[in-house]
Formats: structure tokens, C-alpha cells, sequence
């Protein structure tokens, strides 16, 4: 199987989209792009406020025109942000010539993994808990019927996810079989220890 032009992870806020898909490029030779980073850097604002003053309409048509444009880059990896799902029309820019990955992960790890965090708007409310299962409920099915590979990624490393993630995209490419070498060497040397 030769590599897809795009791996592009979709998947619920606290998945681990950006810090899965930062080591999943490095592993890909691919670059990294972060929607939600980028559309703060054109908007020179961040997500609350984008939120604030533009609303979520606001923000949801800023998020289809950076997937319109970041799916015409090639040899990337595209973390997106958890709703980009709920517009149909994001469904042919997200699976064009592209691996679709559903990040999949329980409640409790979302509401772990988001709990400090003031970026996300949806959840800066009594109940964000609650927000999250809503948002499950009715984006499950979506992440689910996009994806090519469903992968969970609960009490599992970001390396493991990765490295499992390499084994399902391209188990063979030339950089990934030089990879597996030198981490075999590295194993028996006792320099690092990947888990299993
Ligand atoms: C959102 C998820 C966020 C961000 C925005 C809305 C959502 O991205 O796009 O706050 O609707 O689930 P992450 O999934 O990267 O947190």
C-alpha cells in the first residue's frame, strides 16, 4: 500500500488529535497542520474569541474554508476540530484522497483531558460533562461513517496510538521499516523502551 496523500484525524475535543497527529507526521515524513492553530493565526484571535464575537456560525465558516484550503496540501497530516463534522458539506473536503481517522475515545478521558482547558467555548459552562455527551451522541455516528480506521486511544500512549496508527495507514513504507530498525537497535541497547 503506498501512503495516502493526507491522513486527516477527526474525533471529539480531549482525543489527542493535535499531539497524535504532531508525532504521527514526524513518523509519515508529512508535515503537521492544526486547523483550529491556523484559523488563529489568519484571524489573529483565538477560539473564545472568534466564538464571542462571531458566534459558532461564525467560526464553523471559518473552519470550512481552511479545510477547503488545507485539503488541497499534499503529504500532510490535518488535526481538525471536533465539530467539523457537522457541516455536510466538510464530508467530501475531509475524505478527498485522504485516510480518514476517527480518534476514539470515552467520555471520562474527554472531560480528563479537557478539564483545565479555557480555548474550548463549549465547554466553559456548569455542565461540560453533559456538553460532552451531547456532542458524542450526535457526532459518533458522523466520525464513525467518515472514517477508514477507527482507532480508540484510551489508556494508550500517543506513541502506541502512532505507532499503530503507521502499522494500519502504510505498514511498509521504506521510512517506517528504517524506523522499526533503529528502534529495535535502540530497544536492545536500552536507550529507549517502546512500549507494546
Ligand atoms: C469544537 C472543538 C474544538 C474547536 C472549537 C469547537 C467542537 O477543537 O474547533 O472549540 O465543536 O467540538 P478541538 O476538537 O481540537 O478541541
Amino acid at each position: 500500500m503506498s501512503l495516502p496523500k493526507r491522513v486527516v484525524l477527526v474525533g471529539p475535543m480531549g482525543a489527542g488529535k493535535s499531539t497524535i497527529g504532531r508525532l504521527l507526521a514526524k513518523e509519515l515524513g508529512y508535515r503537521f497542520l492544526d486547523s483550529d492553530r491556523v484559523i488563529e493565526e489568519r484571524c489573529g484571535a483565538n477560539i473564545p474569541w472568534i466564538f464571542d464575537v462571531e458566534g459558532e456560525g461564525g467560526f464553523r465558516q471559518r473552519e470550512t474554508a481552511m479545510l477547503d484550503e488545507m485539503t488541497a496540501e499534499t503529504d500532510v497530516v490535518l488535526a481538525t476540530g471536533g465539530g467539523a463534522v457537522m457541516r455536510q458539506e466538510n464530508h467530501p473536503l475531509l475524505r478527498k484522497n485522504a485516510v480518514v481517522v476517527y480518534l476514539k475515545t470515552s467520555i471520562e478521558q474527554q472531560v480528563e483531558r479537557t478539564r483545565k482547558d479555557r480555548n474550548r467555548p463549549l465547554l466553559q459552562n456548569d455542565d461540560p460533562e453533559g456538553v460532552l455527551r451531547q456532542l458524542f451522541a450526535i457526532r459518533d455516528p458522523l466520525y464513525t461513517q467518515l472514517a477508514d480506521i477507527v482507532m480508540y486511544t484510551d489508556r494508550k500512549s500517543p506513541r502506541l496510538v502512532v505507532r499503530q496508527l503507521v502499522n494500519r495507514i502504510s505498514p511498509k513504507t521504506p521510512r517506517h521499516r528504517r524506523q522499526r530498525r533503529k528502534e529495535g537497535r535502540q530497544n536492545v541497547q536500552g536507550i529507549e523502551r517502546t512500549q507494546s
